[in-house]
């Protein structure tokens, strides 16, 4: 086990590249399984989940080739092994096992996902689209197992826009028979990269972005290459690192278009932020006026943005109120972000944030975002070392966070526990 240690108080200048996205690649690693031959992934994030996917796809079969920045996987040989354990469940999204082996063998025994518990996390609309589409699904010993004899295309409203609810049911009904159209489907941009994907490998999937998502079931589908689009989280946090510690920063090879909501509330306390066609810019100020930021589904402020977002608005003054209308109790920061002298109270859905100077103390990741805003908490910190444990969750959804604060001219260094 590692903590992490911040001499912070110095402002982050220079340039960061941004890695493929994890919410991307986590979805697209497991929808390979409903190809007959070899697919190419470019620019896959170095992340521990994508670790654990392959390890599963090489459980199941799949030939998995890493070479320079991409990966092949001929999931030719892939057979339907029922995973009541092991590497499922280190991850939450292991869930999308459920849809590519439905999809592809009409069968899949999966063990319930693991992954970060911010607050209980349902998976009742990816049931409630599987068996729309005609599979039975019974929980037996803690694993999810789901049987059909034949998938056949349906129409199917989510209650909530899920994420993985959406992506998933793309999965199992790219190969079913006959068209399925979901309705309310979410409009994450990981929902398009999946559906892009899908399509390559001869899927036909229409409106993927939008609310209703159609998709004519096909018979084969093949290998192709595909590129996984930037991680808009990753960085959204550095922008907000760049604030928080008053740098200068270009956060380089993302689509600028994916951080609008952020980019607002960042412009909106004082924050230059200049848009260039795959970089932003982000210029501190040494004052910021507080806003109020309410979590939102695509295209509104990310949840995933809403723990770092609550480290910099401590740096604003007066007032802020932050509100999760996707998951109302993420708010496992706030208590660590208190030790660090912080002045937030949790009420309902919102943490009220009264901007102040923070100290430096020892904290817990308690998941990765919430990881996260302890690091951008750390890196404002003028005197002493924080300490951030736990940061194997951190390791989650930062590819290289450490050598690129670094670079960025951070004081930050790994030490065991
Ligand atoms: N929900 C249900 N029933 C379901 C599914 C979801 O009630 O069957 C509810 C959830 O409880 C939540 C809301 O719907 O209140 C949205 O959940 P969603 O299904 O969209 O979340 P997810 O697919 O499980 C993904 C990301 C999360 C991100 C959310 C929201 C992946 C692997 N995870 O989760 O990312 O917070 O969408 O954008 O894509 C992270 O990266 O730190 C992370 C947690």
């Amino acid at each position: 086990m590692e903590k992490l240690m911040i001499h912070g108080g110095r402002p982050l200048r220079g340039t960061v590249q941004i890695s493929g996205a994890k919410n991307s690649a986590i979805a697209l690693l497991p929808a390979v399984i409903l190809a007959e031959s070899e697919v190419t992934l470019d620019n896959l994030p170095h992340l521990s989940d994508v670790a654990v996917y392959t390890e599963i796809l090489e459980e199941l079969g799949a030939k998995v080739t890493w070479m320079d920045g991409k990966i092949k996987i001929d999931p030719s040989q892939i057979r339907p092994i029922p995973m009541p354990n092991g590497p499922v469940k280190k991850l939450r999204a292991s869930y999308y096992m459920m849809g590519a082996m439905l999809g592809r063998f009409g069968e899949a025994t999966i063990g319930l996902p693991g992954g970060c518990n911010f607050e209980p996390r349902p998976i009742d609309q990816h049931i409630k689209g599987f068996e729309a589409l005609g599979a039975t699904v019974t929980n037996e010993h803690g694993s999810i197992h789901l049987q059909a004899k034949e998938l056949r295309g349906a129409k199917i409203y989510l209650d909530v826009s899920s994420v993985g609810a959406t992506i998933n049911i793309m999965l199992a009904a790219a190969r079913a028979k006959g068209s399925t159209i979901i309705e309310n489907a979410a409009k994450e941009p990981e929902i398009i990269d999946v559906a892009t994907l899908l399509n390559s490998m001869g899927a036909s999937i229409k409106g993927a972005g939008t609310e209703t998502i159609r998709i004519e079931g096909v018979r084969e589908m093949s290998g192709c290459r595909h590129s996984i689009i930037p991680d808009r989280i990753q960085a959204g946090t550095y922008m907000i690192a760049a604030a928080a510690t008053r740098g200068d920063m270009i956060i380089d090879g993302v689509i600028p278009k994916h951080l609008e909501a952020l980019t607002a509330k960042l412009i909106e306390m004082g924050v230059t932020v200049e848009e260039m066609d795959e970089s932003i810019r982000v210029l501190g100020a040494p004052r910021y006026e507080h806003v109020d930021v309410k979590a939102l589904v695509y295209p509104g402020f990310p949840t995933d943005m809403q723990s770092p977002m609550t480290s910099l608005l401590t740096q604003a003054e007066g007032v802020s109120v932050l509100s999760d209308f996707v998951y109302s109790s993420r708010f496992k920061h706030v208590p660590e972000l208190v030790r660090m002298g912080a002045k937030i109270r949790v009420e309902g859905r919102s943490a009220i944030i009264e901007g102040g100077e923070l100290n430096a103390a020892k904290v817990k990741a308690t998941d990765l975002r919430a990881g996260a805003a302890l690091v951008i908490a750390g890196l404002t910190v003028k005197e002493g070392v924080t300490e951030v444990s736990g940061v194997e969750l951190i390791d989650r959804g930062y590819d290289h966070l450490v050598t690129n604060l670094r670079a960025l001219g951070a004081d930050v260094w790994r030490q065991a526990e």
